[in-house]
């Protein structure tokens, strides 16, 4: 590599534009985006299976022509992540290999089970909420083809709180246990949901390194918090509790003040030890071994159409 390289890297960071495929870029770099858009992508198609299981089961056929058309959003963000991923010379068909054996993430929130219909609403105010506070700010990730890809799927989620949301408050005026089960659902999601923006600052390895780089703009902590914040006001309109009894607003903060988050679960929930981690891993791994004539056909009728000089 020349100096001016370099110097070409480091002034398109510094002028907040972006890195295009074609750019040279530190190795590092790469590397780390490799590593964070696979695991994006990752978590896209695993977080299909939480929510597809009620997919038969849907209570009209209303709900089920929503969860379906969500849950195929998901699939098409994570075939648009895992190109963005290629655009970086990573291999899809080898990062299905490292999710499968182990050798990379997934976000921990899919690793909880989904015990009612209630839960598909929850995921989708809380979790696809979450997902739109880490998305939004990911939109202006220095990264270009991973910074248009957020724009899109920003625009997906949002449709995806809002169903989610507009679910719950439907249920909410239903009967008692409907109610119950809103209540119960947001007992289980509310904790794993912070945990989805990652360990506390002080201790995310990656952190400083991804904000120099502008591949990260808020820290994990900020965005938490921005979600905690967005979050207390549209559960008192729901007319549920959040199970934090720490849960206060700070004027002098600007902010609500919330309990400690048990990090020991985070931790066990990454290293695979979660509710749901084999499960998961077990579908997707059938998955792809099943899927594998699919891909052989396609990649033969494309050969036999590029000899044909189609
Ligand atoms: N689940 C699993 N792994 C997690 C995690 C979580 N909730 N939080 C952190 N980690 C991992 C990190 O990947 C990293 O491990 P690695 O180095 O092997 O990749 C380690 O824990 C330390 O965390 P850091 O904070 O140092 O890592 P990052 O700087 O990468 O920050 C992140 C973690 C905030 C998740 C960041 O990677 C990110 O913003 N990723 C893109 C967004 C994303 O992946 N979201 C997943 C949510 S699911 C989703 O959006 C789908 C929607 O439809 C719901």
């Amino acid at each position: 590599i020349t100096d001016t390289d370099e110097k070409a890297f480091t002034e398109t960071i510094a002028k907040d534009q972006r890195v295009e495929p074609r750019d040279w870029m530190p190795e590092g770099y790469r590397r780390t985006m490799i590593r964070q858009i696979a695991q994006h992508a990752h978590s896209e198609i695993i977080g299909m299976q939480p929510e597809g299981e009620w997919i038969t089961r849907a209570p009209s056929l209303r709900r089920k022509a929503i969860l379906l058309a969500k849950v195929q959003d998901e699939a098409g963000h994570g075939l648009y992540l895992y190109s963005a991923a290629e655009t970086l010379g990573a291999d899809r068909g080898d990062l299905t290999r490292r999710l499968i054996e182990g050798r990379q993430k997934y976000s921990s929130i899919f690793n909880y089970p989904t015990l009612s219909f209630a839960d598909v609403g929850v995921i989708g105010w809380l979790v696809d909420g979450a997902a739109i506070c880490n998305q939004v700010p990911l939109c202006r990730s220095s990264y270009g083809p991973y910074a248009r890809a957020m724009i899109r799927i920003c625009k997906e989620e949002s449709f995806h709180q809002r169903q989610g949301y507009e679910l719950l408050m439907t249920m909410m005026r239903g009967t008692p246990a409907q109610r119950e089960m809103v209540q119960d659902a947001v007992n289980r999601w509310w904790w794993p949901s912070l945990m989805m923006f990652g360990p506390p600052d002080d201790q995310s390895p990656n952190s400083a390194q991804s904000m120099a780089w502008k591949i990260k703009r808020h820290s994990n902590d900020e965005l938490r918090q921005r979600f905690v914040d967005m979050s207390v006001p549209q559960a008192e309109a729901l007319g549920v509790t959040l199970p934090d009894p720490e849960l206060r607003w700070n004027d002098e903060r600007g902010h609500w003040d919330f309990g400690p988050i048990d990090w020991s679960e985070l931790k066990r929930v990454i290293s695979g030890d979660g509710p749901c981690n084999a499960l998961r891993i077990e579908n997707r791994r059938r998955a792809d071994e099943e899927g594998a004539w699919v891909r052989e056909a396609a990649a033969a009728h494309a050969r036999r159409r590029q000899e044909a000089g189609a």
